[in-house]
This record gives C-alpha cells, structure tokens and sequence, in this order.
C-alpha cells in the first residue's frame, strides 16, 4: 500500500516570499490570465484594473467597441494612472499627478506643456499594451512579451479534460448573462484552492449538499479524473441546485447526453469552469500574496433567465456552499504550512495521484525560469 503513496510539495512552497515572487514571474506574468467578463466594460471608457503577478493591469473598452489592455503605470514618472478597481472614463485617462491624457487605445493624447517638447513621441510614450484575447466571453491577458500559445496553454485543457474542444461549444458560455457574483477572500496560498479543487477525496466530508447531488462524489473521485467524464446526477434530483429542486430548462445548443451531468476544468494557473445542464460557474483567482488570494466567481445563465429577473439563488447557493467549504479547508491548511510537521510535505492517496501531476508542471515552470 504505502508504495502507491506519494509526496505532496514541501511546507515551504505555500509560505516562502521568494517561491511566491518566482511564481508571480514565471507563471503568472508569463501565461495567459483570465482578467474580466467581457461584458462587465459594455462601453466605451469602462474599465477594470486587476493584478496580473506583481503588475496592476488596466482593461478597458475603447471608441471602436474593442478591449485593450495595459500596465496601470502613467509613463512620465510613474504614477498609478487608476487606483479605483472598475468605473467608467468619459473619452480618455488622466494621469492625477501631471494630467498626461491617454486615449482609450493607450494613446498619449494630451500634457500641458507637452509642444515645447517636441520629442515626446506620443505613441512611443502610450500606455504599455499587454495583450489580450477574448474567448468565453472573458477578456484573457498575457505580459509576456511573446505570448504562449493560446491553444497550448488555454484550449488544450479542454481538450484534455472534455476529450474534444468542440464539447464545451454547446454550452455557449461567451453568451450567457451573470447571473451572480461572489468574491471571496482566501488565506491561503492558491496552490492549496487548486489542489483542493482537482480532488473529491474530501467531497464526502465537507461537502454534504453537493454529494447529494452527485452521489458519485462521496466515492471520492473527482470528475476530473476520467477524459470526458461527466458525473451523474443522483435519481432523485431534478436539477443542480441546493436541495436537488428543479433548475432552469438545460441551455439551449447542449447536446442531450450533457443533460444531467457536471462536469469541471481546471485551466491552469488560476481557472475552474464548472459546467451543469442550465449554468456554468467561472471561477477566477488572483494570487495577491503568498497566503491570501482572491476568488471571484461567475455564475452565468442563460440570457432570458437573468432578463427576466428568474430567481438564482436556489442554484447559486449549492456552489456558494461549496466555494465556502472549500475555502474554509484552504484556510485551515495554510497556518499549518509553517509547521514543522509538514516541512517534508505531506501524503496524495490514489484518488489524488493527479495532483502529483500539477506539482510537477510546477517545479517544472520554477526550473525554466529565466
Ligand atoms: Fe503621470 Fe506625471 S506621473 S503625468
Ligand atoms: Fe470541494
């Protein structure tokens, strides 16, 4: 038995700063991010900023209806050019300390005195752009100079866990409305809401209302285990909601055998998608410092539900459920990262053998680091 027993990181990994500080370099500022919903900058001048690594990114949607993204860093000396975490900008960004203007687009467009130096390329000295994709109806960010493959990096986990990238289509998810949002507060290290998140060794004891609805999980294997596999729902439940009570009607293009069934991918570094009949549920982590990361998570439907003011809070409390339970497991553990006791790390059973595989892929990035 104890030969199918494997090692779990060091203690180390989940509380040492310079770990954190390679990681933010190395993955988080090198790979695609999931920053934003799209459709939360509906106009022009509408923006976000979130933390991309130890960068503070600036999403926004310019005059033609497109979304740029750039480092929130004024280039005349540096200023934060927004401090707030979303609003709306009439035409342009103003620099607070000097009034430099930037366009939309990233254009330096204005600074007083700016004709007596006729040096000042005004493109050359825009906002520093980053790059962005858009693909599930979320804005995807990149601060690597040249971007990873989005395909190797992003659609692949799909491929690898839905076994094609054409199953996740039918759930139309970059047309679906948000129904809800949660942002919760983590202490933890986000390594530990991953691992966490890839294993259902835990689904039977802390997660009462979801092995209701998915009696497979109280088995402990976690539906990311099996290419393509979708866990049942139990006979008795008509929908997945809190108490197992009809949802909404299953989302318009989903194929049938997808009724019934949840499925969950975890996107490296910090994306979960969570897919049932008549919702999808988005989870987005921000890694903000070795034992604290913010979580928000999306609960999306069906256009017509959410314009038609139908009431969520049935299927929204399930997951919510979930997310608090979870996260308080996370919580618990971090401290104890610190200990002497877990300074060797600790143990993955067989059902957990697959996050053997994430610690890898880990290593693997804090090895090729430049
Ligand atoms: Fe922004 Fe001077 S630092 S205008
Ligand atoms: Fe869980």
């Amino acid at each position: 038995m104890t030969g199918s027993l494997i090692s779990t990181l060091e203690g180390r990994y989940y509380t040492d700063q310079g770990i954190f500080a390679q990681e933010q370099a190395s993955i988080f500022e090198k790979m695609w991010f999931c920053a934003v919903r799209s459709s939360d900058l509906a106009n022009p001048g509408d923006f976000r900023t979130v933390q991309v690594g130890r960068e503070s990114v600036l999403i926004a949607r310019d005059r033609n209806g497109g979304l740029n993204a750039f480092l929130n860093v004024c280039r005349h000396r540096g200023a934060r050019i927004c401090v707030d975490e979303a609003g709306s900008v009439k035409r342009a960004f103003q620099c607070p300390y000097h009034a430099w203007t930037y366009a939309l687009d990233g254009k330096l467009i204005a600074a007083p005195n700016l004709t007596s130096m006729p040096d000042v390329d005004r493109v050359e000295y825009g906002l520093t752009k980053v790059h962005l994709r858009e693909w599930l109806g979320y804005a995807w960010v990149c601060l690597a100079d040249e971007p990873p493959s989005f395909e190797d990096d992003v659609l692949h986990a799909v491929t690898e866990r839905l076994g094609s990238l054409d199953a996740i289509d039918g759930y139309e998810i970059d047309q679906l409305s948000v129904g809800k949002r949660i942002v919760y507060d983590v202490k933890a290290n986000w390594k530990l809401i991953i691992e966490n998140f890839m294993e259902c060794y835990h689904c039977a004891t802390i997660h009462p209302e979801l092995t209701e609805v998915l009696p497979e999980f109280a088995d402990g294997y976690a539906a990311q285990y099996y290419v393509g596999h979708g866990a049942e729902f139990g006979d008795e439940i008509k929908g997945f909601t809190v108490d197992g009570g009809e949802g909404f009607g299953k989302l318009a293009a989903l194929e049938e055998d997808r009724d019934r069934k949840y499925y969950a991918i975890t996107i490296k570094p910090q994306v979960f998608v969570n897919l049932v009949p008549d919702h999808v549920i988005l989870h987005r982590m921000y890694p903000v410092a070795v034992d604290r990361t913010i979580v928000e998570c999306d609960w999306l439907y069906a256009k017509e539900v959410v314009d038609t003011g139908r009431d969520v809070s049935r299927s929204v409390e399930l997951f919510h459920r979930v997310n608090e339970q979870d996260f308080e497991a996370c919580e618990r553990c971090q401290p104890a990262m610190a200990s002497r006791a877990y300074a060797r790390g600790g143990v993955l059973v067989p059902s957990e053998h697959h996050i053997g595989g994430f610690h890898e892929w880990l290593v693997g990035k804090l090895d090729s680091a430049d």
